[in-house]
């Protein structure tokens, strides 16, 4: 999508579409309007006078005005007062534009947006809100239907009326486009069914997207598994006749300095395998490879921002099977740090799988922080509803990290606990560990107690993303189907 910054005056405005952001309390956008409404000849001063245009936050209204003016139609987006506005107001504000945009078949927007009065938002923040809705927005997964659906045009310029210039709004914008690509690669690649995303089919698509890119794509299969004793890890992997790997990427932009791991859960179909889950709903568990998939659209992004750091990416890919090979409940794996773990329930497989990958992200490439991402509980479905990722960290300052970055992205991080005493639910009889707490509660902490045992005292981050694995309806940059979520909030804790 093109971008462009002018300083035309609105009603000079040359796209099919003209999109007023329209706030209680900025004097410039009220003198627009009446300059607007000079040039339609009166057609808007009725509506605005008698307030059927509304600024109130999320409020649209669309105006097909006569005459001979470049742009067809005008669309007045409330944003409420303007000391109140957030980046995600925006950001969401601009996935609901890019829809009206597309259904009026257009192909090009303007957007006038006082962009001085934003108080607290940076203005390159602005710009990169406004194209991760215009992108998110407009997302759907294409590719397995085989009629084609009303063909729409697709959104190819943007330009931002502002009255000042800044180089910074044109970086936003491409920050934000960059984004946007890799939240919906994310929301491809767990959208996709099972039988077509197997772990092979990722490795290829990995090595076929970061082609001739600055990022580094190798795996680690099973033989060299074996010979690092990951044993947790090949153990979920073999019930399934598919077989697994490590996909590890690579970017290098920071010299000598230790990298940053990115873990992503990837387990591309879970059945639960032995300890089989209900059938009602077992579909959806073609997304558990969510936290690879967004590992997998961070570093679509790292790829194009380039940012001063070292970054690795580690996807444990397994398809969780029951089979008379499958793990069986009770049996006892030794993990590639010596932990034995008793397997309790073989759908407890996510920790299991993540174990030897933070294991190999701390004594294989002396990562600095490890961040890993993962559909792994229920629980956490039950704890925060599908409203916000579960945060788990040994570290202050990475917590407060997130939780700063929350404010821009919009991605809801809610900090957990990791009491000592939840070990206590995690002891064996017969081994160190075991994999699940076979009660009824604290499940979502359970789940990274055990992961904290495999981390030591590097810099940690646990992000349970069930909650928002999908959206149920289309709202915003929201798009009914598998979310992509916390592509976002990786990409800014690395950037
Ligand atoms: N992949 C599931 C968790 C999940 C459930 C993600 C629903 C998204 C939506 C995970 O592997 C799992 O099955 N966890 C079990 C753990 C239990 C056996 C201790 C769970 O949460 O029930
Ligand atoms: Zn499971
Ligand atoms: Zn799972």
């Amino acid at each position: 999508m093109k971008f462009k910054c002018s300083s035309i005056s609105p009603e000079k405005a040359t796209s099919t579409v003209l999109a007023i952001y329209y706030s209680y309390d900025s004097k410039t956008c009220a003198k627009t309007l009446s300059l607007l409404d000079k040039q339609l000849g009166g057609q808007l001063s009725d509506y605005i006078k008698e307030e059927i245009v509304s600024h109130k936050k999320g409020s649209f209204f669309r105006l097909s005005p006569l005459g001979n003016q470049s742009y067809k139609h005008i669309i007045f987006l409330g944003i409420g007062k303007t000391k109140n506005v957030t980046a995600p107001d925006i950001r969401h504000l601009s996935g609901s534009l890019s829809r009206f945009v597309k259904k009026l078949n257009a192909s090009s927007v303007s957007i006038y947006l006082d962009t001085k009065c934003l108080g607290t938002i940076k203005e390159d923040q602005v710009t990169q809100s406004i194209a991760e809705g215009l992108s998110m927005g407009s997302y759907s997964f294409k590719g397995l239907k085989t009629k084609v659906e009303s063909k729409s045009v697709a959104l190819s310029e943007t330009t931002l009326i502002s009255s000042f210039k800044s180089a910074s709004l044109k970086v936003g914008f491409s920050k934000g486009l960059a984004v946007a690509e890799g939240v919906n690669l994310a929301r491809d690649l767990a959208n996709t069914p099972a039988n077509i995303l197997t772990p092979t089919e990722v490795v290829k698509r990995a090595k076929a997207y970061f082609k001739g890119t600055t990022v580094k794509v190798s795996v680690i299969d099973a033989k060299q598994a074996a010979a690092m004793n990951m044993n947790a890890f090949l153990g979920v992997a073999r019930g399934s006749v598919e077989a697994p790997y490590i996909l590890c990427l690579d970017y290098k932009g920071g010299g000598t300095k230790k990298p940053i791991a990115l873990v992503g859960k990837g387990v591309t179909f879970d059945s639960g395998g032995i300890s089989i889950k209900p059938s009602s709903k077992m579909s959806e568990m073609k997304a558990d490879m969510s936290g690879a998939a967004s590992v997998f659209g961070a570093f679509s992004a790292i790829s194009k921002i380039k940012p001063k750091d070292n970054i690795v990416g580690i996807m444990p890919l397994v398809e969780n099977m029951p089979s008379s090979n499958a793990l069986k409940p009770g049996d006892v794996i030794t993990a590639m740090n010596k932990t034995s773990i008793e397997v309790l329930n073989t759908d407890a497989e996510g920790r299991l799988v993540l174990a030897d990958s933070i294991c190999y992200a701390i004594s294989k490439l002396k990562a600095r922080v490890v961040v890993d991402i993962a559909t792994l509980t229920g629980a956490s479905l039950v704890a925060l509803g599908e409203l916000a990722i579960a945060l788990f960290s040994n570290s202050e300052k990475q917590i407060a990290e997130f939780k700063c970055n929350e404010l821009f992205t919009g991605e809801k991080v809610w900090n957990m606990p990791l009491y000592d005493e939840f070990l206590d639910y995690l002891k064996s009889d017969v081994a160190d560990i075991s994999n699940c707490y076979e009660g009824r509660y604290g499940g979502v902490c359970t789940a990274a107690k055990f992961l904290q045992q495999f981390v030591g005292d590097t810099d940690w981050v646990h992000l349970d993303m069930a909650p928002l694995m999908s959206s149920s309806k289309t709202s915003g940059e929201q798009v009914k189907g598998m979310s992509g979520a916390a592509t976002q909030s990786l990409i800014e804790f690395v950037t």
